[in-house]
């Protein structure tokens, strides 16, 4: 059921007790801003998937001071006091960046220890993770995926292989030694590289007692507190089309990150999930190699990095840039069961005499209203584009949806018509406060 929320009190009431938030594009839509505005209202914030390539980018003002945090691992809810933040078993956890996280955070003044819970079901990426990912992408050449290079393909194939070690592994560490020492032996043989094992078998032994007591096993923690009637707020990581069943593969990350993934990645039942919140720039981005029929050339495209701040959060890679694309968006929509839409960046658009939406695709003369299965028919879709005028004003400032222009009002009810789901929260600036309840 399609859902629209005129205020924050009216949220939980509307979107129900347990919701997910989902990137409707090739991730960094701006899913950690809603999350730490949404935090607010919920219990428990639990990140479901992925591990380190993802960058969640919180910015806010507190009177002339701005603060920005940037989480790869962390849950974007730490930042609120009585929250408690999961990282659940869907995830592949980089210890030495989650420790990373939580002493930057020590240095801002805020202590995580009572506020986060790791599964002990989450997958342990380790360095040799990243010297494979390293290894894979050199060896593909021109046909890189263009990944995070943060061992995030490696890890997973491990978990699917099943041979993985897991967060839980890490409470007899003797055990723990003995599976590190067997699997990174297995990896330097296979691969051919060297590896200094006992360095990093003892790095998890000095460091284990900073965060062994909040490995717990999350997805049983979620579901007695759903059943007591807290609220949690599912926090999607890359995007649907990064997805590893309905992304560009292979071009794809390699976990799922549609709302199915959001119920397997915590272990929660997908009947539980009450709302899906879509994240959609109003325009589009993406970051590494694979097919993006809108993509801008340069002058237009640089035009939009530069308005946007479109740098990789987490590798600062230039993003690619291009207009929104409402077949991908659409069918972000059904596979995540998307019921409200968070527009984001609507402000970044301002200056084009003109912008356009993809509406829909040609392939050799068919009409497409779908993203074609094979990469193959993907790469040589023709873009069917509507064009509508732009507008030159700064809408930073506009707090509600009247006081934006004319011209970016009609695009927004336009993008609303072609999707069929209410764009309810516009993002028109990077901090917490510059969101529009429509
Ligand atoms: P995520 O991975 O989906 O959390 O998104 P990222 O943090 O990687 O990238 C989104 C970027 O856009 C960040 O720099 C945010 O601060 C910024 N951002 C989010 N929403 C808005 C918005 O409405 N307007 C502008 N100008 N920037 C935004
Ligand atoms: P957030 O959560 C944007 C992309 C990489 C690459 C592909 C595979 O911040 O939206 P990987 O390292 O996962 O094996 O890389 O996926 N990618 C992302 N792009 N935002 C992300 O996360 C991403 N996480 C992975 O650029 O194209
Ligand atoms: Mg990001």
């Amino acid at each position: 059921m399609p859902i629209t929320i005129r205020k924050p009190d009216e949220i939980v009431r509307k979107l129900g007790q347990l919701i997910y938030i989902a990137g409707g594009q090739w991730g960094d839509e701006g899913k950690g801003k809603l999350v730490d505005i949404l935090a607010e209202k919920y219990d428990i914030i639990a990140r479901a998937g992925g591990g380190a390539n993802a960058g969640h980018t919180i910015c806010f003002k507190n009177g002339k001071e701005s603060s920005k945090f940037v989480f790869h691992l962390l849950p974007s809810g730490v930042l609120h006091e009585g929250k408690i933040n999961i990282i659940g078993n869907g995830t592949v956890v980089h210890i030495p960046t989650l420790l990373d996280e939580i002493h930057a955070l020590k240095a801002a003044g805020i202590d995580v220890r009572n506020r986060l819970l790791i599964s002990d079901r989450a997958h342990l990426l380790f360095e040799y993770h990243k010297i494979i990912d390293r290894m894979q992408e050199e060896s593909k050449g021109d046909k890189k995926v263009g990944t995070t290079k943060r061992g995030i393909g490696p890890c997973y194939t491990d978990k699917i292989a099943r041979r993985g070690i897991r967060a839980g592994d890490l409470l007899n560490i003797d055990r723990f030694a003995a599976k590190l020492r067997e699997n990174a032996e297995k990896h330097m043989k296979d691969y051919g590289f060297e590896f200094d094992i006992e360095a990093e078998i003892n790095y998890y032994k000095d460091s284990v007692e900073l965060f062994s007591d909040m490995i717990v096993n999350t997805s049983q923690y979620l579901n007695t507190a759903y059943l007591a009637g807290k609220t949690i707020l599912a926090e999607g990581a890359q995007g649907t089309h990064l997805d590893v069943d309905f992304g560009t593969y292979p071009y794809v990350t390699s976990s799922n990150t549609t709302s199915g993934g959001a119920s397997t990645g915590l272990g929660i039942a997908p009947t539980k999930i009450e709302s899906v919140i879509g994240i959609l720039k109003a325009y589009t981005t993406r970051v590494g190699e694979g097919p993006f029929p809108t993509e801008l050339g340069q002058m237009e495209g640089d035009m939009l990095r530069e308005q946007g701040g479109e740098y990789g959060a987490t590798t600062g890679r230039p993003r690619r840039c291009g207009w929104f694309d409402a077949v991908v968006a659409k069918d972000s929509i059904i596979y995540n069961g998307i019921n409200v839409i968070n527009l984001t960046k609507l402000d970044v658009l301002k200056g084009f005499k003109t912008v356009k939406i993809g509406v829909g695709y040609k392939l050799e003369g068919q009409e497409l209203s779908y993203i074609p299965s094979l990469l193959e028919d993907f790469q040589n879709v023709e873009v069917v584009y509507e064009e509508m005028p732009g507008w030159n004003e700064d809408i930073s400032g506009a707090r509600s949806f009247k006081e934006l222009p004319k011209n970016a009002q009609s695009y927004v009810k336009r993008l609303e018509e072609i999707l069929g789901v209410p764009i309810n929260f516009i993002g028109v600036g990077i901090n917490r406060a510059e969101m529009i309840y429509k």
